[in-house]
């Protein structure tokens, strides 16, 4: 029950930096990369002398760009990993920039032992994609979606939608028709600090409507289920890794600004019967570096179950209550019987058996749902 099965690295390099981008990203300059991997290797001992090591099923390499490391670079994280955690059983991705795609790298990497790449597409229209500031155009988005699929990798990609300008079907049906398994849809969000928010470019409310109402029949058309709010798959091909973070499942967070979810450590001193898990964030880059590390946050029993139907909701299946409250060790439809009567009263949550999953108009206003239980927490 408190195994930890899955593992997330961040590798923060970066070409360029895109302007709408807000994630801990910087561009590599000489002798950092190095830096990096010995701090990594650090970290993941001091990981495993802290928390122990379980079976992996899932890895989750992401960015930042970790396809525009070195070969050899990437095969000293991958030894990292392996010589620390193990590897995964069942799903090992590789977040991918187009631009970094050969068909030599691409068997590299799977050779490696990645099975799966989660490529940035973001449009397949060039003039979208410069404007989005991007160093690939739409022919090395596609060519590279094919040379991993025929390596043998489950293929995702990514598209950003509701940018100005931008013919989403056509961006669709030009994935669709590529057979990919997998589409992630992010609605374009204009974060401060970014270049495009001290630009003022905003994002148009029809653009962002028209978006969300034709992407999920239009992937079906494809044959991609929306399973999650923004993501799509055939049946079967969802993402392991990421299903398990909505299921609010352990894993261990790798890297400068990588997030960790642990379960409690019960000779902890400071145990308290009501504290059952922890998250760690870790610094950016200089901090953590320096060995700087994320200070724990403890997660109460309540509080556990709230982050459980945060996560869990945003998953068409919905999330099944019982298992919630036997992880929590708190029964979660008695503990939180009125937010409960709230949502369902609203149409916001539907229940079949233990069950409980957004309706349709509950999945639009998520954050007003989780709201209603945080009130009661
Ligand atoms: C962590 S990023 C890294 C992926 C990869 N480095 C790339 O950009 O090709 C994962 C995805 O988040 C999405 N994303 C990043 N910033 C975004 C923003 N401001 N608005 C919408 N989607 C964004 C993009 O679709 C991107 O592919
Ligand atoms: S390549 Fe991806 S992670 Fe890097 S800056 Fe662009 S969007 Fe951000």
């Amino acid at each position: 029950m408190n195994s930890i099965p899955h593992l997330y690295v961040h590798v923060p390099f970066c070409p360029t930096i895109c302007p709408y981008c807000d994630f801990h990203v910087l561009e590599r300059r000489a002798g950092l990369v190095e830096s990096y991997l010995a701090e990594l290797e650090r970290e993941a001992k001091q990981l495993v002398a802290k928390h122990g090591t379980f079976p992996l099923e899932t890895i989750y390499i992401g960015g930042g760009t970790p396809s525009f490391l070195r070969d050899a670079e990437l095969e000293q994280l991958v030894s990292i990993i392996r010589n620390n955690f193990g590897w995964a059983s069942l799903e090992a991705t590789l977040e991918v920039n187009p631009g970094t795609v050969t068909s030599a790298r691409a068997s590299h990497w799977f050779d490696l032992g990645f099975t799966r790449a989660s490529v940035g597409v973001q449009s397949t229209q060039d003039d979208v994609l410069r404007f989005l500031g991007r160093t690939h155009n739409t022919k090395q988005a596609l060519t590279a979606l094919e040379t991993l699929q025929s390596t043998g990798f489950a293929v995702s990609a990514d598209l950003i939608t509701a940018v100005p300008d931008q013919n989403l079907e056509l961006d669709i049906h030009t994935l669709g028709r590529l057979g990919l398994t997998h589409i992630s849809c992010y609605t374009l969000t204009i974060e401060e600090g970014t270049p495009f928010h001290k630009q003022g470019v905003k994002i148009l409310e029809e653009a962002e409507a028209h978006a969300l109402e034709i992407t999920e029949p239009l992937l079906e058309t494809y044959g991609l289920q929306r399973y999650e709010v923004s993501n799509h798959a055939k049946q079967g091909k969802e993402s392991l890794h990421n299903t398990a973070y909505w299921q609010n499942k352990f894993f261990y967070g790798l890297g400068a600004g990588a997030a960790g979810h642990y379960p409690q450590i019960t000779n902890n001193h400071q145990h308290t019967a009501d504290i059952i898990a922890m998250r760690r964030t870790n610094p950016h880059l200089a901090p953590w570096l320096e060995g700087q590390r994320g200070t724990p946050e403890t997660i109460s029993r309540a509080e556990f179950i709230t982050d459980g139907l945060f996560n869990g909701l945003r998953l068409r299946a919905g999330i099944d209550t019982s298992e919630l409250s036997q992880r929590a060790g708190l029964n979660a439809q008695e503990h939180f019987a009125k937010a409960f009567q709230t949502c369902f009263e609203r149409g916001w949550l539907e229940q079949n058996k233990d069950m409980i999953r957004c309706t349709k108009a509950g999945w639009w206003v998520l954050n007003k749902v989780v709201s209603v239980f945080l009130e009661q927490q």
